[in-house]
C-alpha cells in the first residue's frame, strides 16, 4: 500500500557535470516499477538534473528552502523558484540544517506549510541526538518535532507530505542504528501520526529510514514492517554503490 522511496541527499557535493553523468547512467538502470526514486540536489543543479532524468522515474529535489514567497533574504531561495526550476520535492528540517544553522520546530513548521501550500512535496527529517537517546529521551524528541513541525498541516495536506527518521548519531557515521531500533522508532512515529490525525492515515503515511545507509543494510531495513524508504547520504553520492541501494531495497522489498 505504501510505495517505497530511495532518496538519495547529495548534500554539499558533486559539479553540474558529474551530477548530469551521474544521473544520466543511473536512469537506465532503474526498473520500470519499482520504488520511487528521489534525487536531492544542490540547487544550482537542479534544473540540468532535471533534464538529465527526462524520461525516466528519478525525480529532482532540494535540500532546503525559505519560508517566505520572495523578500530581502540574502542567500535564501523560495517554494516557487524551487518549482520554478524543476523540483518536485524539498527535503526539510534536515538535522545538519537544525544543528548547523540553527534551524528550530517553529520555523520548519512555517517551511513545511509554505511548500505544501506551494505545492512541492516536502520530505520532512526528524531525529534525535546521541546525548539525547543516551538520556532515553528519543520517543519525547520526535513526538515533540513531529507535533511542532506539522502544527496546522491538514489531513489532505499530510497525504503529500513524506517523514524521514533519522537519528543524529548515525548520519554520516558509518553505523546506522539497528534494524530493532529503527523499527521501534518507526512504529512510534506511525503511532503519533493515528494520535494527531487518524488511523486511515498513519497507515498511508510514508516514513523513510536515514543514516549510515549502505548496499549491506538496505535489504535488512526495508524488511521492517514500518520503514517505507532510504534516505541515503554518503553511499548515494556514487552512482554504483546508489544503484545497489536501490536494488537491494526492492528485492528486500519483494522476497
Ligand atoms: P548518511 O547521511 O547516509 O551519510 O549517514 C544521511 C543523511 O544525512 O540524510
Amino acid at each position: 500500500m505504501r510505495k517505497p522511496i530511495i532518496a538519495a541527499n547529495w548534500k554539499m557535493y558533486k559539479t553540474t557535470e558529474e551530477a548530469v553523468s551521474f544521473i544520466k547512467e543511473l536512469a537506465p538502470k532503474i526498473p520500470e516499477e519499482g520504488d520511487e526514486v528521489y534525487l536531492a540536489v544542490p540547487f544550482t543543479f537542479i534544473a540540468p538534473s532535471v533534464e538529465a532524468a527526462k524520461g525516466s522515474r528519478i525525480k529532482i529535489g532540494a535540500q532546503n528552502m525559505n519560508d517566505a514567497s520572495e523578500g530581502a533574504f540574502t542567500g535564501e531561495i523560495a517554494a516557487s523558484m524551487l518549482i520554478d526550476a524543476g523540483a518536485q520535492f524539498v527535503i526539510l528540517g534536515h538535522s545538519e540544517r537544525r544543528r548547523l544553522f540553527h534551524e528550530d520546530n517553529l520555523f520548519i513548521n512555517r517551511k513545511v506549510k509554505k511548500a505544501l501550500l506551494e505545492g512541492i512535496q516536502p520530505l520532512l527529517c526528524i531525529g534525535e541526538s546521541k546525548e539525547e537517546r543516551e538520556a532515553g529521551a528519543e520517543k519525547e524528541v520526535i513526538y515533540r518535532q513531529l507535533v511542532d513541525s506539522l502544527d496546522g498541516v491538514t489531513l489532505e495536506q499530510m497525504e503529500r507530505l513524506v517523514i524521514a527518521y533519522e537519528p543524529v548519531w548515525a548520519i554520516g557515521t558509518g553505523t546506522s542504528a539497528s534494524y530493532e531500533q529503527a523499527e521501534e522508532m518507526h512504529a512510534y512515529c506511525r503511532q503519533c501520526i493515528k494520535d494527531m490525525w487518524n488511523p486511515e492515515l498513519s497507515e498511508k503515511c510514508r516514513i523513510l529510514y536515514g543514516g549510515s545507509v549502505k548496499p549491506e543494510n538496505a535489504t535488512q531495513l526495508m524488511e521492517q514492517p514500518n520503514i517505507d524508504g532510504l534516505l541515503v547520504g554518503s553511499a548515494s553520492l556514487n552512482v554504483e554503490t546508489f544503484h545497489q541501494i536501490i536494488h537491494y531495497s526492492y528485492i528486500g522489498n519483494i522476497s
